[in-house]
């Protein structure tokens, strides 16, 4: 399948901006998550110590007014009054009760009540018909009797009690359990008894002597007064989609007493009790917990702490809680504002990915298109890229590259035309020539034949005889000229067979060795005895070597040294053969020209100038070349390359 470089570049930055964008996205999301959930929770932690406060300060201004209340002096005297034993007589009761009554009406107290220094009830403010009976076993009332200090504090009043101080008292405090799906299992089904804050206070007589007890409290159950203040000072009312976003809750042992967390219907959900897992927590362990509820029918972040009755024993509950809809809401705004920065992050990465990918693929696009102007042989295309990265550097090396192969193919075409019109010449000089020759040969022989009849028939002194003599030699050598005009024209295949050439070599040597010509010239010879045998033809060879041997001599005037050496080409597919004379050497003008016919430096009679052309014509009939190297004056090297027998051949 063929994948387009911008389709991968496009997926590949795609895939980081997908990673990067996840991995952003579930941190962020994360960390936004549990930041608001911490924070919520932080803020419900904080509602809860200002609820305890509020809470506290209700049972310390019943504690100052108890206090207050226990210096009048219309206390003193009834209670003297008591002492002296007239009760029934005395003024000083029925002021006592009206005065009493007065302060817990001002005051708003659910019950005042009076006993004397051993506990027995003189006067109840809001049900003056009950008295006479003791209150010593009252936690409070007994406090104060042993420690003559006022104690305020929360209890739980049985019903019993709660009536003397008036039915209505009691009826205000029963109960009935509404059912709660994860509320602890209870066997119970109300509650009679009630909650009270309450304050106790020693009545001192003016000898500060204890005289009685003032208690007063206020009953906690169905009333609303303090969970309402912690809702209007620490939630000041808000709302959130119509329901309260903070609530607030006492609980007298696990059951709602007072609250402001409301039912479907509206009204207060007291009888709804707590769930188990923060009654073990806050009840039986008396810890505070904090986490999310379901409290009645929502969820909240809430936060429960123990409430205490004055021997430390955990009787209640205090609750505040922040309605978590609004932090799930925050939270999903949070969420989606971050996903939709990021998707957005990502389009725009996408595009600006498109953009580059272009910027990348334009110039690629462009040497695509240069290149195949040059497959198509169109050199002159010329790539123009201004950037200066890697492409650019490719752009110029492309450029370089296109240039020298106009160079390398203009040279080609001029050596080829050289090549072309040598071979030309030399063919056409070739035909000439076998032409002249051929012409030549016969009346020559006639020449040659007729002068040795005329010369058999000249006496030994006769003066002519000279003259035939010089004739004889002279058309002799017309006739070498010839021979090898005919030589040099017969282009006659090579008979091929596989022969060494070392031996060849050899053979050629050892017959030109004992010439006068050699007489003081040194050969060397550097042979290579492991070289493989070529196919060629021994005599045409032969022939070649002795040419360019004498060609040594003749330049070194029969005095010098010839090194002949034999070696495998570098790249193994040639054979090579090199002559390296001592003599004169060519001057630069005459190197091309050694190898055309009858090109000779030789004096008139000497030489023919065919010897290197007949040696071309063979080395290249062979498929091989020959060639020249020289310094004037100091020598001459002839390097013949012949190929080896190739495994297809
Ligand atoms: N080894 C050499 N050193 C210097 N010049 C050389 C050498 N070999 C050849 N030449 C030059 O090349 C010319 C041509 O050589 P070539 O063998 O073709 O002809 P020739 O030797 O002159 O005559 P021929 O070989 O026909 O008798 C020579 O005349 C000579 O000038
Ligand atoms: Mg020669």
């Amino acid at each position: 399948m063929k994948i387009s470089l911008r389709v991968k570049l496009t997926i590949s930055f795609l895939a980081v901006i997908i990673i990067c964008g996840s991995v952003a996205t579930l941190v962020g999301m994360r960390l936004i998550g549990t930041g608001i959930i911490n924070q919520a929770q932080d803020k419900v932690r904080t509602d809860l110590n200002s609820a305890r406060h509020i809470y506290q300060d209700e049972i310390q201004e019943i504690k100052v007014l108890l206090r207050l209340s226990a210096q009048r002096f219309f206390i003193k005297d009834a209670l003297y009054s008591m002492l002296d034993g007239n009760r029934e007589s005395g003024n000083d009761i029925e002021t006592l009760k009206r005065e009493l009554e007065k302060i817990r009406k001002r005051e708003s107290l659910d019950m005042l009540t009076l006993t004397d220094e051993n506990g027995q009830v003189i006067v109840r403010a809001r049900n003056p018909s009950v008295y006479g009976d003791n209150q010593a076993h009252d936690e409070f009332v007994s406090q104060v009797l042993l420690g003559k200090e006022v104690i305020a504090g929360t209890e739980i009043v049985p019903m019993e009690e709660l009536i003397k101080e008036g039915t209505e008292l009691a009826e205000q405090a029963y109960i009935k359990f509404i059912p709660t799906p994860r509320a602890k299992p209870t066997l119970k089904n109300e509650e009679t008894s009630g909650m009270m804050i309450k304050a106790a206070a020693p009545v001192f007589g003016y000898d500060g002597g204890l005289l009685g007890v003032l208690y007063g409290g206020n009953l906690l159950n169905r009333n609303y007064e303090i969970v309402d203040e912690v809702k209007e000072i620490v939630y000041q009312g808000v709302k959130y989609k119509r329901k309260d976003i903070g609530t607030a809750t006492i609980f007298q042992g696990d059951l709602r007493i007072s609250t402001n967390v409301k039912t479907e219907d509206g009204s207060r959900a007291i009888g709804t009790r707590v769930s188990e897992e923060v009654y073990e927590q806050v009840l039986v362990k008396g810890m505070p917990w904090i986490d999310r509820a379901f409290v009645v029918n929502n969820w909240y972040i809430a936060a429960y702490e123990p409430i205490k009755n004055i021997k430390a024993e955990t009787i209640g509950v205090l609750y505040v809680g922040i309605l978590e809809e609004k932090f799930v809401d925050m939270r999903r705004r949070a969420t989606l504002m971050f996903l939709g920065i990021t998707v957005a992050g990502m389009i725009i990465a996408l595009i600006v990915s498109y953009f580059l990918a272009n910027g990348v693929l334009k110039p690629i696009k462009h040497l695509v298109i240069a290149s195949q102007q040059l497959a198509k042989g169109n050199l002159e295309y010329d790539v123009k890229l201004k950037s200066k990265d890697e492409i650019g550097e490719l752009g110029e090396a492309f450029n370089l590259m296109a240039s020298s192969l106009k160079a390398r193919d203009e040279e080609l075409k001029e050596h080829t035309h050289q090549q072309i019109v040598k071979s030309e010449r030399l063919a056409t000089l070739g035909q000439l020539a076998a032409g002249v020759a051929h012409e030549i040969n016969n009346p020559l022989g006639a020449v040659l034949m007729y002068t040795h009849l005329a010369l058999e028939d000249l006496d030994e002194n006769d003066v002519l005889r000279k003259n035939l003599e010089k004739a004889v030699t002279e058309a002799s050598r017309c006739k070498d000229i010839v021979k090898g005009l005919l030589d040099f024209s017969r282009q006659t295949e090579p008979k091929a067979e596989e022969s060494d050439i070392n031996e060849t070599l050899e053979r050629t040597l050892a017959v030109v060795e004992h010439q006068a010509l050699f007489q003081n010239v040194k050969i060397t010879k550097v042979i290579c005895p492991t070289l493989p045998k070529v196919l060629m033809d021994v005599s045409q060879m032969q022939q070649v070597f002795t040419n360019i041997v004498l060609n040594a001599a003749e330049a070194m005037e029969g005095k010098g040294e010839l090194t002949v050496s034999t070696r495998m080409a570098p790249d193994n597919e040639y054979i090579e053969i090199e002559f390296t004379d001592t003599g004169c050497g060519i001057p630069p003008q005459n190197r091309e020209k050694v190898f055309d016919p009858f090109f000779t430096t030789k004096e008139v009679g000497r030489g023919t100038g065919l010897g290197l052309a007949v040696s071309h014509g063979i080395i290249a009939r062979h498929k091989g070349t020959i060639e020249v190297k020289s310094e004037p004056g100091k020598g001459t090297s002839f390097i013949i390359r012949l190929p080896l027998k190739r495994k297809e051949d």
